[in-house]
């Protein structure tokens, strides 16, 4: 039987961290909702001791996205542990995810503790979370640059303390692929824990290579993936879901794994919070970017018009992208249009879906139809007001 990789979904947390990504908390029920209809398997829905305004909206996920546990993040303190318990328990299912960095640098510089002082407080900190939900995760923040013998003794710890989900994260993007299946493979075979116990990657895409990495992981025995949509997180972001999901799928021969993941719904969450931070994937992104699925060289054209496979390792349908289902022309009216944008993430009613219709008349009068690629440029450029 194919192996289950989970997917922990950090858009609302790490994503929203970094800047130009902040959100309201209707944005973030937004997105929370899309990412229910995208199956994956936990939603880390924000920080709660980072102040009420998190702590509100994860109480508010967790009252209302049905389908994944949602998890809040939380420091090794009694303070952070309470903050998240209390935030999260209108979720029927919870994660308290807790996290201390346990590198040299981390200890000496930030924490000022000793080796012993951090596994003083990842025992203490795993079992008070334990009184809260049986649903544990512990991070070794910063766990790529610690020492492999003590890194081996802080998720024992955790584990022995009552962590069932042992995230390995590579918090400043430094590793590649052969030493972090090499770490992996390692602390498969050196970390003591029950067989529940799963071991998860977190990797930055620093030196893009965050999905190379996380792939990598899952080589070495990771079996969750911390991913965010369009990759957003901490300055150059985080593995990037759509990337990830897509090349397991695409490619299962070669990683002989699958996800939950509802692939269909991957545009409609790219989308999604594009809108909600008003920022789009770069127009050659892989898989969500507006370029991906777009052929314009006639050589290109020509192969594809023949055999899609030419030019096409996956089908647009597969993430959403429901090309054949209504094609739009010049004699498409406002319904169809309305009804492909939503397909497409964007929301047009009123006024807007009158400016919409207007720009996309001029556009068919020139062409006759409206591709998809084409179809996001237009939408894009109605919601920014730039050319894309
Ligand atoms: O990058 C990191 O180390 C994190 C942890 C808190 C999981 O985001
Ligand atoms: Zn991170």
């Amino acid at each position: 039987m194919t192996d289950t990789v989970r997917i922990l979904d950090t858009t609302l947390r790490d994503g929203e961290q970094a800047p130009g990504f902040s959100m309201t908390p209707d944005g973030k029920l937004r997105m929370a909702r899309a990412l229910g209809a995208l199956k994956v398997d936990v939603i880390e829905a924000g920080f709660a001791a980072s102040g009420q305004r998190d702590s509100d909206a994860i109480s508010e996920i967790a009252r209302q996205v049905e389908g994944p546990v949602i998890a809040s993040l939380a420091r090794a303190t009694r303070g952070d542990i309470f903050a998240a318990g209390n935030a999260l328990a209108p979720a029927p299912r919870r994660r308290i995810h807790v996290f201390i960095g346990t590198s040299p640098l981390h200890r000496e510089f930030k924490l000022h503790m000793s080796r012993e002082t951090v596994l003083e407080n990842i025992r203490s900190a795993i079992a008070y979370a334990r009184e809260f939900t049986d649903d544990v995760e512990f991070s070794a923040e910063d766990a790529i640059r610690t020492e492999r013998d003590y890194l081996v003794e802080c998720l024992s710890a955790a584990a022995a303390a009552g962590a069932t989900t042992l995230n390995v994260p590579d918090t400043v993007g430094y590793t590649t692929p052969d030493e972090i299946f090499d770490l992996f493979r390692f602390l498969s075979n050196h970390v003591d824990r029950s067989s529940e116990t799963i071991f998860s990657a977190h990797n930055h895409d620093d030196l893009g290579m965050a999905v190379a990495n996380s792939l990598a992981a899952i080589r070495g025995g990771a079996r969750q993936v911390e991913c965010a949509v369009n990759g957003i997180g901490e300055r150059a972001g985080n593995c990037a879901l759509e990337d990830l999901v897509m090349a397991i799928r695409t490619r299962s021969d070669a990683f002989g794994v699958r996800t939950d993941v509802d692939s269909t719904k991957i545009m409609a969450a790219s989308r999604t919070l594009a809108q909600i931070t008003n920022t789009r994937p770069a127009r050659n992104k892989s898989i969500v970017g507006a370029n991906a699925f777009a052929h314009e060289s006639g050589i290109h054209q020509h192969g594809v018009l023949q055999n899609r496979e030419t030019y096409e390792i996956m089908k647009p349908e597969d993430i959403g992208l429901t090309t054949e289902a209504i094609v739009l022309g010049k004699h498409s009216g406002r319904h169809a249009l309305a009804a492909r944008a939503e397909a497409l993430g964007f929301v047009l009613q009123g006024e807007k879906l009158e400016k919409a219709f207007a720009a996309f008349r001029e556009v068919a009068d020139e062409v006759g139809i409206v591709d998809t690629a084409r179809l996001l440029g237009l939408l894009s450029e109605q919601e920014t007001g730039r050319p894309q």
